[in-house]
Formats: structure tokens, sequence, C-alpha cells
């Protein structure tokens, strides 16, 4: 079972400081275009803005920081983007697990893994094991990840537990397996780079989060920036269904 339940069975707590951030990380190639750099530029200089987000989400005290990397339909950009994003991926690895390790940060990847080559899979392996008991941060990678690849392979896993049930399954059959069963539904959405889309992003955990979408192009995307998006999610009303009043007069 998994241990939060849904948004939609029932009502979560909202506190000040959103305990589940998830970011579409957009607008990099953008960001190099005006500089006259090729696309992968952003990209390196978006791993910057990663660094920085991990460690204000630390001191803020968040306590789920989910990024999307790479979507599953991002294959189909040339095929030198996309291997510079690997690369990207596993370096960036290499280089900064035992940082966040120090820091108690625990590191999971959600995504298809079966097309990663064998030193990416490696690396991946080897961070959620280093940091699995970790109690600080859950910064969790979506990469290689589809919303409706992870409902249809947790649709998939539950029927296997469940060979008898057919007709009979409910939300609480299916959340264990979904790829995020470890997390709260996010309480926080940014999108960065200007697009009003969700891009397959998590499409069944995104049922009540409140959603912020910016301009700033994700290499921009500051402290201050993260800041203004907070301050838009401490303004909301979660009604989760419910009316002003009864918020006003539980
Ligand atoms: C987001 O930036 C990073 C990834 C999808 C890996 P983009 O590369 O999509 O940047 P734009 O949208 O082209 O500016
Ligand atoms: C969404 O960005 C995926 C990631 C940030 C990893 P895209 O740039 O791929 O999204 P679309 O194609 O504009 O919808
Ligand atoms: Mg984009």
């Amino acid at each position: 079972m998994s241990i939060f339940s849904s948004s939609t069975s029932a009502i979560p707590d909202t506190l000040e400081i959103p305990r589940h951030v998830a970011v579409i990380m957009d607008g990099n190639g953008r960001w190099a275009k005006k500089r006259f750099l090729p696309r992968v530029a952003g990209h390196k200089v978006g791993l910057e803005t990663v660094r920085g987000m991990i460690r204000q989400s630390v001191d803020i005290g968040v306590e789920y920081l989910t990024l999307f990397a790479f979507s599953s339909e991002n294959w189909r950009r040339p095929p030198e983007e996309v291997s510079f994003l690997m690369s990207l991926f596993t370096e960036a690895l290499k280089k900064e697990v035992i940082k966040l390790h120090k820091s108690n940060v625990r590191f999971v990847m959600i995504g298809n893994k079966s097309d990663f080559n064998e030193s990416l899979s490696h690396e991946i392996t080897a961070a959620e094991i280093l940091t699995a008991s970790n109690t600080g941060l859950t910064l969790t990678i979506a990469a290689n990840y589809g919303g409706r690849w992870d409902v249809l392979q947790a649709v998939n896993a539950m029927q296997k537990a469940n060979p008898n049930m057919a007709g009979a399954f409910a939300e609480e059959h299916l959340n264990p397996y979904l790829s995020m069963h470890y997390a709260p539904e996010p309480d926080l959405f940014i999108r960065t780079g200007g697009e009003k889309r969700i891009s397959n992003f998590l499409l069944w955990q995104l049922a009540y989060t409140e959603l912020y979408f910016t301009d700033t192009l994700w290499p921009d995307f500051d402290d201050d920036a993260f800041k203004l998006a907070i301050q838009s999610y401490q303004q909301r009303e979660r009604r989760f269904g419910r009316t002003s009043e009864q918020l006003a007069n539980p």
C-alpha cells in the first residue's frame, strides 16, 4: 500500500511551504539561441539552475523535489542533442552524487530505465542505492518518463499482482504501482519557458496540484524566481472540491 492517501480519496493538509514541488525545466534551447550559442550550451547552464534549486529546496524545507529532465518524447530530438543530454546526465551523477549524499538527499529516478546505456544505468542504480536511506530532501529525476507510460505500467503491474480482481480495482490498488508511490502528490507544479502545457509529465499525480507557469527560461530561474513561485502558491485557495465558505468555517 502507498503510505500517502490520494487527493481524491481524502483531503490533504495544505502547508505554507509546499511539501512536494514538481518542475518542467523548459527553455534551455531558447536561452542558448538568444546568445547565439548551440542549444546544448543551454542544457549545461541549466544544470547550474538544478543545483541552485536543490539547495534552496533543502533550505526552505521542501520535502520532495521532482524534476522533469527528459521526456519519453524527447528521443525525437536530433541524435546529437539526445546523446549530449545522456552524457550530461551521466557526468552530473558521477560528480554530484557524493555531494547529494553528504547533504542527506535521497535520489530517485523515475521513468523507463531500459532504454539507457549501460554507464548511465549503472550511475543511476549506484546513486539510488547509496542515498536510499537518507532522510532529507527526496530528489526525483524523471528521465525517459511519460505520464501515460507510468499509468499503463502501473495498470499492468496491478493486474498481474491481482489476477482475479478484474472489474473491481480502486485507486488504492493502483497507487502502489505508480512511479511516485513513495511521495505525496505534488502541491506545486512549475513550468518555466513560457509554454502552458503538461507535456506528458505526471498526469495522474497532478490532479489537484497548483499550477504555476512562468516565461522565465530555465537557465535564468534563480532563487528569487523560485520564491515568486512559492509566493504565488501561498496565495492559492486549495479547495479540493469544497466551497470557500467551507474552508472559512470548517
Ligand atoms: C528543456 O529545455 C530541457 C529538455 C527538454 C531536456 P528545451 O531544450 O526544451 O528548451 P527549448 O524549449 O527548446 O527552449
Ligand atoms: C518538456 O519539455 C520535457 C522536459 C522539460 C524534460 P519539452 O520542451 O520537451 O516540451 P514540448 O515539446 O515543448 O511540449
Ligand atoms: Mg522545450
